[in-house]
């Protein structure tokens, strides 16, 4: 008995290493080489996820606003944390609905937690699914971040 409850709590540790983990590793992957490996990004060039992006999700729609950036990219002027930038994401469409959902809840989740609203609710790969259907080209998600940013009065 003892012996079975040991294994399940240990069991119940990697499980959650391993979700943690996921989204760190598909982060490192495919975002790190231009937001960098702690998500500052590059001012002027590659716009910053730590201690912004969380902003997003203050809004509902800011959780497909996300989504899309990351399944259809973002080309178009934006400005992020007080600087401007005008240059081009590809979509990452390779992404899997679970790996999308472990990397936005690992951006959020670590670099983004004091701007994260109440009762946040981690993004799961079934939501995901329902906010990629709606096909977007780049520039099109561009303009539906800026819609948001201009609502929550981002600059
Ligand atoms: C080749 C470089 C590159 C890679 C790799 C990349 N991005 Fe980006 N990302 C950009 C650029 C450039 C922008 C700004 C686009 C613009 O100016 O319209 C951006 C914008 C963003 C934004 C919007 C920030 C804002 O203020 O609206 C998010 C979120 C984002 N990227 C997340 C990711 C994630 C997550 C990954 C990994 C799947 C990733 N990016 C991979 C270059 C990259």
């Amino acid at each position: 008995m003892r012996k079975i409850l040991f294994t399940a709590v240990l069991m119940m540790g990697l499980a959650s290493i391993a979700f943690a983990g996921n989204g760190q590793a598909v982060y490192n992957q495919f975002c790190a080489s231009c937001h960098m490996a702690n998500g500052q990004g590059a001012p002027g060039t590659f716009p910053p996820l730590a201690g912004w992006v969380g902003n997003f999700v203050k809004q509902d729609e800011g959780r497909a606003v996300l989504t899309h950036i990351i399944a259809f990219g973002v080309q178009g002027k934006i400005s992020a944390k007080g600087k401007t930038y005008n240059n081009f994401m590809p979509p990452f469409a390779q992404l899997s609905n679970d790996q999308i959902a472990d990397l936005l809840n690992f951006i959020l989740t670590t670099w983004n937690k004091d701007l994260l609203p109440k009762g946040f609710k981690p993004l799961t790969a079934a939501e995901v699914a329902k906010y990629r259907a709606k096909a977007l080209t780049a520039a099109d998600v561009a303009k539906e971040r800026n819609a948001l940013a201009a609502k929550l009065g981002l600059k």
